[in-house]
């Protein structure tokens, strides 16, 4: 038996994941909302996975996002890694530029000696704009690659704090409280039945390519982010493995 029988994590893992009704949940110990280490945590078990399920060729598609960060940390290299080629889930970059996906998805590939191709797309565009670089052939070539992904790595975000992170208009908040939007993950946020509400104007992976995509791993901790991953989860993909932290799996189960 291990320590996590003991600490009584592997039966909250459980009962989460019979809740969700998703292919499984894994917890580690603390809350990163109090302490940067759990977030490391996180990476460690979503790299662990990760490297035991993928097989050399397959495309990974990554999301942005300091969690998503913390993953290649713990990936080291090996043959049997160097063919994966590691894509970004959607193409903007209106973030952090350490935090942004086409950053992580190269670290990635660096940390696996695999490779990985760039696509930056900007999010702030006219709506004529956005719907005109669609046909652009480097857009459309991701948008084909998209449907050809074998695992998603991605995270979640609570709503209104990826909103301020994005300096989203005052328009796009009020409609994103008006429409009681909970939890975001690759640009789409989710009310609480795990309807998508909205969507950011960029190029990525969509809801239901990601429903033909065999492994996802959703990677998000921290009590803060409870009510945000529950929301995503109502809809999420049942091939869909939750990484979380013990703070958020606990506040999860008191909201159910
Ligand atoms: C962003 C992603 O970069 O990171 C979002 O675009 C995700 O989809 C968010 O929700 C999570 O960020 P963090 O730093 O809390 O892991």
């Amino acid at each position: 038996p291990t320590m996590e029988k003991w600490t009584g994590r592997s039966s909250l893992e459980r009962r989460l994941q019979e809740y969700l009704g998703i292919s499984a949940v894994k917890i580690v110990a603390g809350d990163c909302d109090r302490d940067p280490v759990t977030k490391n945590l996180l990476g460690l078990k979503t790299a662990e996975a990760f490297v035991s399920t993928i097989e050399n060729g397959q495309i990974i598609a990554v999301t942005g996002g300091s969690t998503i960060a913390s993953i290649p940390n713990y990936i080291e290299k090996a043959n049997d890694l160097q063919e994966l080629l590691f894509i970004a889930a959607r193409g903007g970059v209106g973030e952090d530029i350490g935090l942004q996906a086409n950053v992580i998805a190269a670290s990635f590939a660096e940390a696996c000696g695999g490779k990985y191709r760039t696509f930056y797309y900007p999010e702030s565009l006219s709506e004529e704009t956005h719907k005109a670089f669609q046909n652009e052939p480097s857009v459309r070539k991701m948008i084909q690659l998209y449907e050809q992904v074998d695992c998603v790595i991605h995270g979640i975000g609570e709503a209104q704090t990826m909103a301020n992170l994005r300096e989203s208009s005052t328009e796009e908040k009020e409609m994103l409280q008006k429409t009681e939007a909970k939890g975001e993950a690759f640009g789409y946020y989710f009310d609480r039945t795990g309807k998508a509400v909205h969507r950011i104007r960029t190029v990525g992976i969509q809801i239901d390519q990601l429903e033909r995509v065999p492994l996802i791993y959703a990677v998000a901790g921290g009590i803060s982010k409870a009510a945000a991953i529950l929301a995503y989860m109502s809809t999420a993909p049942k091939q869909t493995v939750l990484i979380t932290d013990e703070a958020a799996a606990q506040e999860m189960l008191k909201q159910i």
